[in-house]
């Protein structure tokens, strides 16, 4: 088994252009870091904020009705430091929910949208970002300097992190591949990407602290569940639906092993 992890790595590693581990020198990161700082500076994420805040009190949908009356946990309308207690339990909707399946409950109750309409554009392109990009901006900058603080003590969210944990090693797919496969050991990068081990607080603090984030390269706002769809297509997995306890659990996984961590998001990535 351990045997053909290793070959089918190195199907990656050829595809992917993989470097591990000592060889990687340390000028080549403080130039690497260089550049992240450089990006950070001209980001136009704060636009996306506004533009997010824009939708949160626009009326839409057959109810007209904004999302102002919005509970993402910390009461109806609560925006500020509501990001950093999620994903959490809802009495409502009796689940566990992350920013984004709220904000799609939200639209689904609050403005009498269909999941069907809601769920039509969720991940959009340079040309025209979507609408929940937008508003994960929005709701996720109000929570910048906030430390983050995910609770399991609900059973249904120590049962979310606990699959969280499972899916992050899983190995399955053409490839045999788990999140662990590129996530789960030190110093191994793609190209200019340092892949940080995710299960580990070191590693997944400055990640999760950071998304979602502007993407420097596609010029694009990016959500955690693109990040994650995104990786699951790079597994040869199939994608997952948006908002699924699948996507919800591994957020949960993730964020739960960040927790402390001041929020600095909506982040910049190159
Ligand atoms: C084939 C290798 C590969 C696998 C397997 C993989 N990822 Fe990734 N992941 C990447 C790469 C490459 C990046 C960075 C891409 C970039 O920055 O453009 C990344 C970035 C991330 C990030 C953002 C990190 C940061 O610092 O911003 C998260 C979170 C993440 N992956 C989660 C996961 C999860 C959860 C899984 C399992 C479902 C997974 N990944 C599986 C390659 C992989």
């Amino acid at each position: 088994m351990h045997a053909y992890r290793c070959s089918a790595l190195v199907v990656v590693a050829a595809a992917l252009t993989i470097a591990t581990g000592p060889a990687f020198a340390q000028d080549e990161k403080r130039e690497i870091e260089k550049y992240q700082k450089m990006i950070a500076e001209g980001s136009p994420v704060e636009l996306f904020e506004l533009e997010g805040e824009g939708l949160w009190k626009k009326k839409q949908g057959p109810k007209n009705a904004s999302l102002e009356q919005c509970d993402l946990g910390l009461g109806a309308g609560v925006v500020k430091g509501a990001f950093v207690n999620l994903p959490r339990y809802f009495k409502d909707t009796d689940r566990v929910e992350d920013l984004e399946s709220r904000l799609l409950t939200c639209m689904m109750t609050l403005q009498g949208r269909s999941r069907e309409e809601a769920t039509k554009r969720t991940f959009g392109n340079a040309d025209k970002p979507s609408e929940m990009e937008y508003l994960v901006a929005f709701v996720a900058g109000e929570s910048r300097g906030s430390p983050i603080a995910i609770s399991t003590a609900h059973p249904k969210e120590s049962a979310a992190y606990e699959l969280g944990r499972k899916l992050f090693f899983y190995r399955s797919g053409a490839w045999d591949f788990s999140c662990a496969s590129c996530h789960g050991e030190e110093g191994k990068r793609i190209r200019m990407q340092e892949l940080p081990v995710l299960s580990l607080p070191a590693g997944a603090r400055p990640a999760y602290s950071t998304w979602p984030a502007y993407r420097v390269s596609n010029s694009q706002m990016k959500s955690m569940q693109w990040r994650l769809n995104d990786c699951y297509r790079q597994m040869r997995f199939p994608e997952p639906g948006f908002a699924s306890d699948a996507t919800i659990a591994l957020t949960m996984f993730l964020g739960v092993t960040a927790n402390d961590e001041p929020y600095r998001g909506p982040g910049t990535k190159r």
